[in-house]
């Protein structure tokens, strides 16, 4: 198969960041999806229904001419996040689900929340109301490994939330690991999971190739082969509960290539080119369309895009960089060949 027709994508897990660096990215996505979940995480979050109104209006300004892209936004939870909020969110129409971060799990985290417990109320009021709630999976607690804190964050956090509320519907986004994969599917059916394209073609020894390699670091971060290899069968497997989110995040160049490095990859620039590699790779192309282009919808209780793209196997090559406001970022591929392109 050299060239294959799908249902138009969308990106259900996306950072457009905001100002002269939302300028710069936000054509790549539109370029591809036709919706995506913009991610609340600003310097300052977006943590009320104003807040969101405003940041989609300034998306809706900087979109290209002639670009048919709905955002779709997301509400940054905190442990003051009233319940009243979420049904002004759900009013407004234009806010699709409330994200949680563990406070300090990753970047501009630090307004998360310190203990989920705290936000009881806050969701009933969103199992009440069909808001999902998404997840950032990973504990804070230093005692654990950076590469065990997605599985523990199942074991300590997640698995007693999905039992207290059977009917909240929640996303746990970017899954990283097997235990990940093999959690949501056993969950019932309110329980789902987004895969990025970076974790479905790489393993961590990519942050390490030959030195250390700061555009490979993200969080969660790449984990081993095994799990690589269930996140694929995961993605391939034809169950509704897994779909497309890039978790495409930009950082300017000097900020990864740092003493302290950002954590975060930029994938939008091929947003869905490298998962029709992961997918080619993995003999399931048949699989793709379901995987990005209608799960999520369904999911999220949206209508089906009726626009159709045709991706084709002809190598294309990605720039060494993009320019990122007054700033570069180095896109995943920099300098390298990805085998399908958009026809
Ligand atoms: C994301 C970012 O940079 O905003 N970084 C990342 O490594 N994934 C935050 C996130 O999604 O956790
Ligand atoms: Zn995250
Ligand atoms: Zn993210």
């Amino acid at each position: 198969m050299d060239t294959i027709e799908i249902i138009q994508p969308d990106d259900w897990h996306v950072h457009l960041r905001d100002g002269d660096h939302m300028r710069a990215v936000l054509a790549h996505t539109a370029a591809r999806f036709g919706r995506a979940i913009v991610m609340p995480n600003l310097k300052l979050p977006v943590t009320s229904t104003e807040a969101a109104a405003r940041y989609r209006d300034r998306i809706l300004q900087v979109l290209p001419s002639g670009a048919r892209f709905e955002p779709l936004m997301s509400l940054y939870l905190t442990d003051n996040t009233r319940p009243d909020e979420i049904r002004r969110a759900r009013d407004a129409g234009f806010v699709h689900a409330v994200k949680y971060y563990p406070a300090g799990a990753t970047t501009n985290s630090d307004s998360g929340v310190t203990d989920i417990v705290r936000c009881a109320d806050t969701l009933e009021a969103m199992a009440e109301a069909g808001m999902p709630l998404l997840v950032h999976g990973e504990v804070t607690d230093p005692q654990v490994d950076v590469f065990d804190r997605e599985r523990v964050f199942l074991e300590r956090t997640l698995g007693a939330l999905v039992q207290r509320l059977p009917r909240l519907r929640i996303v746990l986004e970017h899954i990283t690991t097997a235990e990940a994969a093999a959690f949501v599917r056993a969950a019932p059916e309110n329980v789902a999971a987004t895969i990025t394209a970076h974790h479905l073609l790489l393993n961590r020894n990519a942050i390490f190739q030959g030195g250390v390699r700061p555009h490979h670091y993200c969080l969660p971060v790449l984990k081993r082969e095994r799990h690589r290899q269930a996140l694929v069968e995961a993605a391939i497997s034809g169950s509704p509960k897994f779909f497309l989110g890039t978790d495409s995040a930009p950082h300017a160049r000097h900020t990864k290539e740092n003493d302290c490095g950002c954590a975060g990859v930029y994938t939008a620039h091929a947003g869905i080119e490298l998962y029709a590699e992961a997918f080619d790779a993995a003999g399931a192309l048949d699989r793709l369309e379901g995987f990005a282009s209608l799960h999520g919808a369904d999911f999220y209780g949206l209508p089906r895009n009726t626009r159709r793209i045709v991706l084709e196997r002809r190598p294309w090559s990605v720039p060494q960089e993009y320019a990122y406001g007054e700033h570069r970022l180095v896109p995943m591929r920099a300098g390298g060949d990805i085998g399908w392109a958009i026809a």
